[in-house]
């Protein structure tokens, strides 16, 4: 089994944000002021005219990380061929410093979930999970990043906890993580357990990224919403996240109800400030 060195080191590229479709015209104009931002894959492979074009001006002022919904690594269905083909060209063309997608499956056959779904936490689902981020690697010859996503369902034949099975997939596939905070928080009160307890149990030199972003109270479970600033639990496990394993490069993620640029880029500004906050005093920005 190929053992791919971890993306860059843990290389911190400071704080960004999702690029998404309405900040086309600031990325084209004024600029992005933020340090680097984080595509997603689907949205700019080849032959997608404007979106390309877009992200190659944005990549040839800062750093570009790449983040996919659809790799379905966990699924059992065959892996798509012809999309790792067309995502290893997107990586040929924009050089990301990393590559992504979700610790999830969300394909059966020929019907693709549009949601992340958790994965068993076996050792079964490990090994199946580990085969395939191999073969994805080997595929697109650098190792992958992957996500922690939110929780609403979880099966009675675990036999370990997210942190547990994340632990085991990332040391055994030489995958790193990206550690969604607010994912942590969501699942953590859908399913009762410290959000502390998943950050410490991770491995810091397989952290390399850290997703921020809001989540709605749906009155008996938490749902990831994407939608709003960041809130005051995911600052504080922000904090909590960079006490723990030091400063690590953050995106915010906002998708629904999207701000202004402007809001957007001083929720990456917090995310500065927080870490360095964190750092100097140990606790989180006010
Ligand atoms: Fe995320």
């Amino acid at each position: 089994m190929a053992t791919p060195e971890p993306p860059a080191a843990r290389q911190h590229l400071g704080h960004g944000v999702g690029l998404r479709v309405p900040h086309f015209e600031q990325a084209l104009g004024p600029g992005l002021d933020v340090d680097l931002v984080e595509a997603i894959s689907e949205n700019f492979l080849p032959g997608g005219g404007r979106p390309m074009a877009v992200l190659q001006r944005v990549r040839a002022t800062m750093p570009v990380v790449l983040h996919g919904v659809s790799l379905a690594i966990g699924s059992v269905a065959p892996l798509r061929h012809d999309y790792l083909d067309r995502l290893a060209t997107l990586i040929e063309r924009i050089e990301p410093a990393w590559v992504g997608d979700h610790l999830c499956w969300g394909a059966h056959g020929h019907h693709h979930s549009h949601d992340l779904l958790p994965l068993p936490y076996t050792e079964e689902a490990i090994e199946h999970v580990v085969q395939r981020i191999d073969a994805v690697q080997t595929r697109l010859r650098r190792a992958l990043v992957l996500e922690n996503v939110s929780s609403y369902v979880g099966y009675r034949h675990s036999t370990m906890p997210e942190w547990e099975f994340l632990r085991e997939v990332v040391l055994r596939s030489g995958a790193s993580i990206l550690l969604d905070v607010n994912n942590v928080i969501v699942s953590a009160v859908n399913f009762g357990f410290e959000p502390q307890r998943y950050v410490d149990a991770l491995p810091s030199d397989r952290i390399v990224q850290l997703h921020l972003a809001n989540h709605a109270d749906r009155g008996h479970f938490r749902f990831d919403s994407h939608e709003g600033p960041v809130p005051e639990a995911v600052w504080q496990l922000h904090a909590h996240v960079v006490r723990r394993h030091g400063p690590i490069t953050t995106i915010v993620e906002w998708d629904n109800g999207l701000g202004s640029w402007t809001q957007l880029r001083e929720q990456a500004d917090r995310a500065r400030a927080n870490e360095a906050a964190a750092l100097a005093h140990g606790s989180a920005t006010p």
